[in-house]
Protein backbone atom coordinates (compact mmCIF):
# COMPACT_ATOMS: atom_id res chain seq x y z
CA UNK A 1 0.00 0.00 0.00
CA UNK A 2 1.12 3.43 -0.97
CA UNK A 3 -0.07 6.70 -0.57
CA UNK A 4 -1.74 8.32 2.41
CA UNK A 5 -5.01 6.47 4.04
CA UNK A 6 -7.93 8.44 3.12
CA UNK A 7 -10.76 9.50 6.31
CA UNK A 8 -14.60 10.21 5.13
CA UNK A 9 -15.41 12.36 7.68
CA UNK A 10 -19.69 12.10 8.50
CA UNK A 11 -21.26 14.68 10.30
CA UNK A 12 -19.43 18.07 11.89
CA UNK A 13 -21.05 18.90 14.57
CA UNK A 14 -19.25 19.22 18.00
CA UNK A 15 -17.39 15.87 17.83
CA UNK A 16 -16.92 16.13 14.30
CA UNK A 17 -14.89 19.78 14.15
CA UNK A 18 -12.59 18.68 16.84
CA UNK A 19 -11.98 15.28 15.38
CA UNK A 20 -11.15 17.26 11.76
CA UNK A 21 -8.86 19.86 13.44
CA UNK A 22 -7.06 17.19 14.89
CA UNK A 23 -6.96 15.19 11.46
CA UNK A 24 -5.31 18.30 9.69
CA UNK A 25 -3.45 19.68 13.09
CA UNK A 26 -1.63 16.57 13.99
CA UNK A 27 -1.59 14.66 10.70
CA UNK A 28 2.21 14.22 10.95
CA UNK A 29 2.32 12.33 14.07
CA UNK A 30 -1.18 10.55 13.57
CA UNK A 31 0.54 9.21 10.02
CA UNK A 32 3.49 8.69 12.01
CA UNK A 33 1.97 6.16 14.92
CA UNK A 34 0.01 4.49 11.90
CA UNK A 35 3.18 3.75 10.15
CA UNK A 36 0.89 5.78 6.97
CA UNK A 37 0.40 9.21 6.11
CA UNK A 38 -3.27 10.19 6.99
CA UNK A 39 -5.70 12.59 5.79
CA UNK A 40 -9.47 13.65 4.99
CA UNK A 41 -11.03 12.53 1.66
CA UNK A 42 -14.41 14.41 2.35
CA UNK A 43 -16.59 15.78 4.66
CA UNK A 44 -20.35 15.06 4.77
CA UNK A 45 -22.58 17.55 5.83
CA UNK A 46 -26.34 18.39 5.46
CA UNK A 47 -25.64 22.26 5.06
CA UNK A 48 -22.76 22.56 3.44
CA UNK A 49 -22.82 27.03 4.28
CA UNK A 50 -23.10 26.35 7.70
CA UNK A 51 -19.41 25.22 7.88
CA UNK A 52 -17.63 28.25 6.61
CA UNK A 53 -14.02 26.62 9.07
CA UNK A 54 -14.00 23.20 6.41
CA UNK A 55 -12.11 23.96 3.16
CA UNK A 56 -14.92 24.08 0.91
CA UNK A 57 -13.33 21.26 -1.77
CA UNK A 58 -13.78 18.72 0.92
CA UNK A 59 -17.44 19.08 1.85
CA UNK A 60 -20.26 17.28 0.77
CA UNK A 61 -24.02 16.47 0.97
CA UNK A 62 -23.83 12.93 -0.43
CA UNK A 63 -22.49 10.56 2.38
CA UNK A 64 -23.63 7.70 0.56
CA UNK A 65 -21.16 8.74 -2.19
CA UNK A 66 -18.17 9.64 0.14
CA UNK A 67 -18.19 6.58 2.04
CA UNK A 68 -18.22 4.54 -1.08
CA UNK A 69 -15.77 6.07 -2.74
CA UNK A 70 -13.01 3.94 -3.69
CA UNK A 71 -9.76 6.23 -2.52
CA UNK A 72 -11.70 6.30 0.76
CA UNK A 73 -10.13 3.28 3.69
CA UNK A 74 -11.51 4.65 6.39
CA UNK A 75 -15.03 6.12 7.77
CA UNK A 76 -16.34 7.87 10.89
CA UNK A 77 -19.68 8.52 11.67
CA UNK A 78 -20.39 11.29 14.08
CA UNK A 79 -23.97 12.23 13.03
CA UNK A 80 -25.83 10.12 15.52
CA UNK A 81 -29.39 9.13 15.47
CA UNK A 82 -30.07 5.86 13.85
CA UNK A 83 -30.42 6.44 9.87
CA UNK A 84 -28.81 7.75 7.74
CA UNK A 85 -26.21 6.95 10.11
CA UNK A 86 -27.12 2.75 10.07
CA UNK A 87 -27.58 2.58 6.12
CA UNK A 88 -24.15 4.95 5.85
CA UNK A 89 -22.51 2.02 8.19
CA UNK A 90 -23.68 -1.05 6.17
CA UNK A 91 -22.45 0.74 3.26
CA UNK A 92 -18.94 1.51 3.90
CA UNK A 93 -18.69 -2.25 5.20
CA UNK A 94 -19.92 -3.75 2.37
CA UNK A 95 -17.49 -1.43 0.02
CA UNK A 96 -14.73 -2.62 2.80
CA UNK A 97 -14.07 0.39 4.66
CA UNK A 98 -14.12 -0.32 8.79
CA UNK A 99 -16.35 2.46 10.35
CA UNK A 100 -15.61 4.70 14.02
CA UNK A 101 -18.48 6.06 15.48
CA UNK A 102 -19.63 7.45 18.47
CA UNK A 103 -23.20 6.70 17.82
CA UNK A 104 -24.41 4.94 21.17
CA UNK A 105 -28.01 5.10 20.25
CA UNK A 106 -27.22 3.30 17.35
CA UNK A 107 -24.72 0.70 18.27
CA UNK A 108 -27.30 0.11 21.72
CA UNK A 109 -30.13 -0.10 19.59
CA UNK A 110 -28.59 -2.71 16.70
CA UNK A 111 -25.20 -3.82 17.17
CA UNK A 112 -25.45 -7.27 16.74
CA UNK A 113 -26.24 -6.64 13.10
CA UNK A 114 -23.77 -4.05 12.73
CA UNK A 115 -21.18 -6.24 14.21
CA UNK A 116 -22.14 -9.19 12.07
CA UNK A 117 -21.73 -6.85 9.01
CA UNK A 118 -18.28 -5.81 9.86
CA UNK A 119 -17.27 -9.14 10.63
CA UNK A 120 -18.80 -10.49 7.41
CA UNK A 121 -16.81 -7.46 5.36
CA UNK A 122 -13.47 -8.43 7.36
CA UNK A 123 -13.51 -5.40 8.46
CA UNK A 124 -13.45 -3.12 12.11
CA UNK A 125 -16.48 -1.05 13.73
CA UNK A 126 -15.28 0.82 16.86
CA UNK A 127 -17.04 3.30 19.25
CA UNK A 128 -14.89 4.22 21.94
CA UNK A 129 -16.20 7.56 21.78
CA UNK A 130 -20.03 6.02 22.47
CA UNK A 131 -19.49 5.28 25.83
CA UNK A 132 -18.55 8.28 28.58
CA UNK A 133 -16.49 10.22 26.11
CA UNK A 134 -12.92 10.59 26.60
CA UNK A 135 -12.75 7.73 29.02
CA UNK A 136 -11.47 4.75 27.78
CA UNK A 137 -13.54 1.84 29.06
CA UNK A 138 -14.66 -0.36 25.98
CA UNK A 139 -11.12 -1.31 24.77
CA UNK A 140 -10.42 -2.18 28.05
CA UNK A 141 -13.12 -4.46 28.36
CA UNK A 142 -13.04 -5.91 24.52
CA UNK A 143 -9.13 -6.75 25.41
CA UNK A 144 -7.07 -5.68 28.39
CA UNK A 145 -9.99 -7.30 30.70
CA UNK A 146 -10.82 -10.11 28.50
CA UNK A 147 -8.95 -12.94 30.06
CA UNK A 148 -10.91 -11.81 33.37
CA UNK A 149 -15.19 -12.48 34.41
CA UNK A 150 -16.88 -9.07 34.83
CA UNK A 151 -18.99 -9.48 37.48
CA UNK A 152 -20.27 -5.97 37.62
CA UNK A 153 -19.97 -2.50 36.30
CA UNK A 154 -21.25 0.51 37.62
CA UNK A 155 -21.37 3.54 35.84
CA UNK A 156 -21.77 7.10 36.18
CA UNK A 157 -22.12 7.37 32.38
CA UNK A 158 -24.64 11.02 31.98
CA UNK A 159 -22.91 14.22 32.35
CA UNK A 160 -25.89 16.33 32.91
CA UNK A 161 -27.78 14.54 35.02
CA UNK A 162 -24.28 13.98 37.30
CA UNK A 163 -24.43 18.15 37.26
CA UNK A 164 -27.77 18.49 38.41
CA UNK A 165 -27.43 15.85 41.16
CA UNK A 166 -24.15 17.41 42.39
CA UNK A 167 -25.92 20.80 42.18
CA UNK A 168 -29.35 19.00 44.17
CA UNK A 169 -26.87 17.73 47.30
CA UNK A 170 -24.81 21.41 46.81
CA UNK A 171 -27.21 23.91 47.41
CA UNK A 172 -30.15 21.72 48.87
CA UNK A 173 -32.00 22.64 45.55
CA UNK A 174 -35.02 20.67 43.76
CA UNK A 175 -34.75 19.07 40.85
CA UNK A 176 -36.61 21.53 38.75
CA UNK A 177 -34.41 24.32 40.15
CA UNK A 178 -31.13 22.55 39.44
CA UNK A 179 -32.25 21.79 35.64
CA UNK A 180 -32.92 25.25 35.30
CA UNK A 181 -28.92 26.13 35.95
CA UNK A 182 -27.63 23.26 34.21
CA UNK A 183 -29.33 24.06 30.98
CA UNK A 184 -28.41 28.24 31.60
CA UNK A 185 -24.52 26.98 31.70
CA UNK A 186 -24.91 24.34 28.68
CA UNK A 187 -25.06 21.73 30.60
CA UNK A 188 -27.92 20.14 29.75
CA UNK A 189 -29.76 20.84 25.99
CA UNK A 190 -32.63 22.71 25.48
CA UNK A 191 -34.45 19.62 25.59
CA UNK A 192 -32.95 17.44 28.15
CA UNK A 193 -35.44 13.86 27.82
CA UNK A 194 -33.02 11.95 26.71
CA UNK A 195 -30.35 12.32 29.53
CA UNK A 196 -33.13 13.65 32.42
CA UNK A 197 -34.75 10.54 31.95
CA UNK A 198 -32.18 8.22 30.90
CA UNK A 199 -32.29 7.24 27.29
CA UNK A 200 -28.65 8.16 27.13
CA UNK A 201 -27.80 6.41 30.06
CA UNK A 202 -29.45 3.49 29.06
CA UNK A 203 -27.97 3.15 26.01
CA UNK A 204 -24.34 3.06 27.20
CA UNK A 205 -25.40 0.54 30.01
CA UNK A 206 -26.47 -1.44 27.04
CA UNK A 207 -23.06 -1.50 25.34
CA UNK A 208 -21.33 -1.84 28.61
CA UNK A 209 -23.22 -5.18 29.51
CA UNK A 210 -22.87 -6.49 26.08
CA UNK A 211 -19.21 -6.12 26.19
CA UNK A 212 -18.95 -7.29 29.78
CA UNK A 213 -20.73 -10.02 29.60
CA UNK A 214 -20.42 -11.48 26.02
CA UNK A 215 -23.79 -10.91 25.86
CA UNK A 216 -26.51 -9.13 23.10
CA UNK A 217 -27.85 -6.66 25.24
CA UNK A 218 -29.83 -4.02 23.75
CA UNK A 219 -31.14 -0.71 24.98
CA UNK A 220 -34.65 -2.32 25.13
CA UNK A 221 -33.28 -4.75 27.63
CA UNK A 222 -32.52 -2.19 30.10
CA UNK A 223 -34.16 -0.76 33.00
CA UNK A 224 -34.53 2.80 33.07
CA UNK A 225 -35.57 5.37 35.08
CA UNK A 226 -34.43 9.15 35.16
CA UNK A 227 -34.32 11.64 37.62
CA UNK A 228 -36.92 13.77 37.66
CA UNK A 229 -38.77 12.20 40.36
CA UNK A 230 -35.72 12.66 42.71
CA UNK A 231 -36.48 15.22 45.37
CA UNK A 232 -34.51 17.38 47.53
CA UNK A 233 -35.53 15.30 50.44
CA UNK A 234 -34.39 12.12 48.53
CA UNK A 235 -30.70 14.22 48.63
CA UNK A 236 -31.30 14.95 52.20
CA UNK A 237 -32.37 11.76 53.13
CA UNK A 238 -29.08 10.42 51.25
CA UNK A 239 -27.15 12.65 53.40
CA UNK A 240 -28.55 11.59 56.60
CA UNK A 241 -27.24 8.58 56.46
CA UNK A 242 -24.03 9.19 54.74
CA UNK A 243 -24.90 9.04 50.77
CA UNK A 244 -25.12 10.64 48.09
CA UNK A 245 -27.67 10.26 45.74
CA UNK A 246 -26.23 9.60 41.66
CA UNK A 247 -27.84 7.87 38.27
CA UNK A 248 -25.86 4.81 37.80
CA UNK A 249 -26.42 2.36 35.25
CA UNK A 250 -25.52 -0.71 36.64
CA UNK A 251 -24.78 -4.06 34.67
CA UNK A 252 -24.78 -7.29 36.62
CA UNK A 253 -24.08 -11.06 36.09
CA UNK A 254 -26.56 -12.61 38.37
CA UNK A 255 -26.03 -16.23 39.10
CA UNK A 256 -29.15 -18.49 39.44
CA UNK A 257 -30.74 -22.00 40.09
CA UNK A 258 -30.81 -22.10 36.17
CA UNK A 259 -28.00 -20.44 35.08
CA UNK A 260 -26.56 -17.42 35.14
CA UNK A 261 -28.48 -14.39 33.72
CA UNK A 262 -27.91 -10.53 33.13
CA UNK A 263 -29.74 -7.74 34.45
CA UNK A 264 -28.82 -4.60 33.04
CA UNK A 265 -30.57 -1.20 34.38
CA UNK A 266 -30.38 2.67 34.58
CA UNK A 267 -32.03 4.66 38.21
CA UNK A 268 -31.10 7.12 40.50
CA UNK A 269 -29.64 5.28 43.77
CA UNK A 270 -27.85 6.33 46.76
CA UNK A 271 -24.66 5.25 47.84
CA UNK A 272 -21.98 5.80 50.07
CA UNK A 273 -20.03 8.86 50.20
CA UNK A 274 -16.92 6.27 50.68
CA UNK A 275 -17.78 4.84 47.29
CA UNK A 276 -15.45 6.08 44.79
CA UNK A 277 -18.15 7.09 42.35
CA UNK A 278 -19.84 9.06 45.04
CA UNK A 279 -16.78 11.36 44.24
CA UNK A 280 -17.49 12.03 40.91
CA UNK A 281 -18.74 15.28 40.67
CA UNK A 282 -20.16 17.97 38.28
CA UNK A 283 -20.80 16.85 34.73
CA UNK A 284 -18.03 14.59 34.93
CA UNK A 285 -18.34 10.14 34.40
CA UNK A 286 -16.62 7.40 35.74
CA UNK A 287 -17.12 3.56 35.32
CA UNK A 288 -16.46 1.25 38.02
CA UNK A 289 -15.79 -2.26 36.91
CA UNK A 290 -15.71 -5.00 39.35
CA UNK A 291 -13.56 -8.42 37.99
CA UNK A 292 -13.09 -11.86 39.67
CA UNK A 293 -9.22 -11.99 39.08
CA UNK A 294 -8.68 -7.79 38.41
CA UNK A 295 -10.94 -7.23 41.99
CA UNK A 296 -12.01 -3.64 41.77
CA UNK A 297 -11.16 -0.74 38.72
CA UNK A 298 -12.33 2.67 38.49
CA UNK A 299 -11.77 4.65 35.18
CA UNK A 300 -12.87 8.37 35.39
CA UNK A 301 -13.23 11.40 33.00
CA UNK A 302 -15.08 13.74 30.71
CA UNK A 303 -17.85 12.02 29.38
CA UNK A 304 -18.82 14.79 26.80
CA UNK A 305 -17.36 17.80 24.57
CA UNK A 306 -16.49 18.04 21.53
CA UNK A 307 -12.61 17.59 22.34
CA UNK A 308 -12.95 14.84 24.85
CA UNK A 309 -14.96 12.70 22.25
CA UNK A 310 -12.69 13.61 19.90
CA UNK A 311 -9.77 12.06 21.75
CA UNK A 312 -11.42 8.51 21.79
CA UNK A 313 -12.65 8.93 18.07
CA UNK A 314 -8.71 9.51 17.33
CA UNK A 315 -7.79 6.51 19.32
CA UNK A 316 -9.99 4.50 17.42
CA UNK A 317 -9.29 5.97 14.51
CA UNK A 318 -5.47 5.21 14.63
CA UNK A 319 -6.43 1.59 15.72
CA UNK A 320 -8.51 0.36 12.72
CA UNK A 321 -5.52 2.24 10.52
CA UNK A 322 -3.23 0.05 12.12
CA UNK A 323 -5.40 -2.94 11.17
CA UNK A 324 -6.14 -1.46 7.97
CA UNK A 325 -1.98 -1.49 7.89
CA UNK A 326 -1.48 -4.75 8.67
CA UNK A 327 -4.44 -6.50 6.23
CA UNK A 328 -6.78 -7.68 9.03
CA UNK A 329 -9.16 -6.84 11.71
CA UNK A 330 -8.36 -6.29 14.93
CA UNK A 331 -10.64 -8.76 17.67
CA UNK A 332 -14.20 -8.73 17.33
CA UNK A 333 -17.24 -8.48 19.69
CA UNK A 334 -17.97 -12.14 20.75
CA UNK A 335 -21.92 -12.92 22.03
CA UNK A 336 -21.26 -16.56 23.07
CA UNK A 337 -22.15 -16.42 26.64
CA UNK A 338 -25.97 -15.80 24.94
CA UNK A 339 -26.91 -14.90 29.14
CA UNK A 340 -30.49 -14.60 29.81
CA UNK A 341 -31.63 -10.94 30.28
CA UNK A 342 -33.03 -10.77 33.88
CA UNK A 343 -36.40 -8.90 34.18
CA UNK A 344 -36.15 -5.77 36.51
CA UNK A 345 -38.94 -7.38 38.94
CA UNK A 346 -36.69 -10.35 39.61
CA UNK A 347 -33.35 -8.29 40.17
CA UNK A 348 -32.26 -8.43 43.43
CA UNK A 349 -32.22 -4.57 44.93
CA UNK A 350 -32.74 -2.67 47.82
CA UNK A 351 -34.35 0.42 48.95
CA UNK A 352 -34.06 3.11 51.22
CA UNK A 353 -37.96 4.44 52.86
CA UNK A 354 -38.68 7.02 54.64
CA UNK A 355 -42.17 7.28 55.80
CA UNK A 356 -44.46 9.90 58.12
CA UNK A 357 -46.47 7.60 60.22
CA UNK A 358 -48.96 8.69 63.24
CA UNK A 359 -46.37 8.00 66.50
CA UNK A 360 -48.35 5.62 68.74
CA UNK A 361 -47.93 2.10 69.60
CA UNK A 362 -48.06 -0.47 66.57
CA UNK A 363 -47.10 1.83 64.06
CA UNK A 364 -43.49 0.23 63.77
CA UNK A 365 -45.02 -3.75 64.17
CA UNK A 366 -47.87 -2.80 60.96
CA UNK A 367 -44.86 -1.13 59.37
CA UNK A 368 -42.12 -4.17 59.70
CA UNK A 369 -45.16 -6.47 58.68
CA UNK A 370 -45.82 -5.18 55.31
CA UNK A 371 -42.14 -6.28 54.71
CA UNK A 372 -42.46 -9.56 56.41
CA UNK A 373 -45.38 -10.02 54.18
CA UNK A 374 -43.51 -9.34 50.83
CA UNK A 375 -40.69 -11.07 51.77
CA UNK A 376 -38.85 -8.44 52.42
CA UNK A 377 -35.80 -8.18 55.05
CA UNK A 378 -35.14 -4.98 57.04
CA UNK A 379 -31.99 -4.02 57.46
CA UNK A 380 -31.85 -0.62 59.69
CA UNK A 381 -35.17 1.64 60.90
CA UNK A 382 -34.51 4.62 62.83
CA UNK A 383 -37.02 7.00 63.75
CA UNK A 384 -37.75 10.63 64.73
CA UNK A 385 -40.22 11.51 66.88
CA UNK A 386 -42.32 15.32 66.52
CA UNK A 387 -45.55 15.17 68.53
CA UNK A 388 -48.02 12.75 67.63
CA UNK A 389 -46.18 12.25 64.72
CA UNK A 390 -42.68 10.84 63.40
CA UNK A 391 -40.12 10.00 60.67
CA UNK A 392 -39.64 6.14 60.09
CA UNK A 393 -36.62 5.60 57.74
CA UNK A 394 -35.98 2.08 56.77
CA UNK A 395 -33.58 0.36 54.59
CA UNK A 396 -33.58 -3.09 53.76
CA UNK A 397 -31.74 -5.96 53.05
CA UNK A 398 -31.56 -7.20 49.04
CA UNK A 399 -34.83 -8.54 47.60
CA UNK A 400 -36.68 -9.14 43.92
CA UNK A 401 -37.60 -5.57 42.75
CA UNK A 402 -41.06 -6.16 42.68
CA UNK A 403 -41.28 -7.57 46.07
CA UNK A 404 -39.63 -4.12 46.97
CA UNK A 405 -41.79 -1.92 45.05
CA UNK A 406 -45.15 -4.06 45.78
CA UNK A 407 -44.44 -3.37 49.72
CA UNK A 408 -43.95 0.34 48.97
CA UNK A 409 -47.58 0.23 47.36
CA UNK A 410 -48.99 -1.60 50.37
CA UNK A 411 -47.60 1.50 53.15
CA UNK A 412 -49.40 4.29 50.60
CA UNK A 413 -52.64 2.21 51.55
CA UNK A 414 -51.98 2.27 55.28
CA UNK A 415 -53.97 4.26 57.60
CA UNK A 416 -50.49 4.55 59.84
CA UNK A 417 -48.73 6.15 57.26
CA UNK A 418 -49.65 9.73 56.59
CA UNK A 419 -47.01 9.98 53.59
CA UNK A 420 -43.88 7.97 51.74
CA UNK A 421 -41.76 10.85 51.48
CA UNK A 422 -38.84 9.27 49.90
CA UNK A 423 -38.12 5.93 48.45
CA UNK A 424 -35.03 5.07 46.46
CA UNK A 425 -32.47 2.28 45.73
CA UNK A 426 -29.17 1.74 47.57
CA UNK A 427 -26.42 0.09 45.88
CA UNK A 428 -22.92 -0.42 47.96
CA UNK A 429 -23.93 -0.07 51.40
CA UNK A 430 -22.64 -3.16 53.82
N1 LIG B 1 -25.45 14.04 26.89
C1 LIG B 1 -24.45 13.21 27.43
C2 LIG B 1 -24.17 13.63 28.85
C3 LIG B 1 -23.15 13.25 26.68
O1 LIG B 1 -24.82 14.52 29.41
O2 LIG B 1 -23.29 13.04 29.45
C4 LIG B 1 -23.20 12.51 25.40
O3 LIG B 1 -23.42 11.15 25.60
Amino acid sequence: MTGPLKVALLGCGTVGSAVLRVLQGQADELGARIGRPVEVAGVAVRRPAHHPDVPAHLLTTDAHALVTRDDVDLVVEVIGGIEPARSLMLAAFEAGKSVVSANKALLADDGVALHAAAAKAGVDLHYEAAVAGAIPILRPLRESLVGDQLSRIVGIVNGTTNYILSRMAETGAGFGEALAEATELGYAEADPTADVDGFDAAAKAAILASLAFHTPVSAADVHREGISTVTATDVARAAEIGCTVKLLAICERVPGEDGDSVAVRVHPAMIPTSHPLASVGGAFNAVFVEAEAAGQLMFYGQGAGGEPTASAVLGDLVAVARNRMTGAPGPGVTGYANLAVRPMAETPTRYHVSLDVADKPGVLAAVAQEFATHDVSISTVRQTGRGDAATLVIVTHSAPDAALSATISALREMPAVRGVTSVLRVEGLS
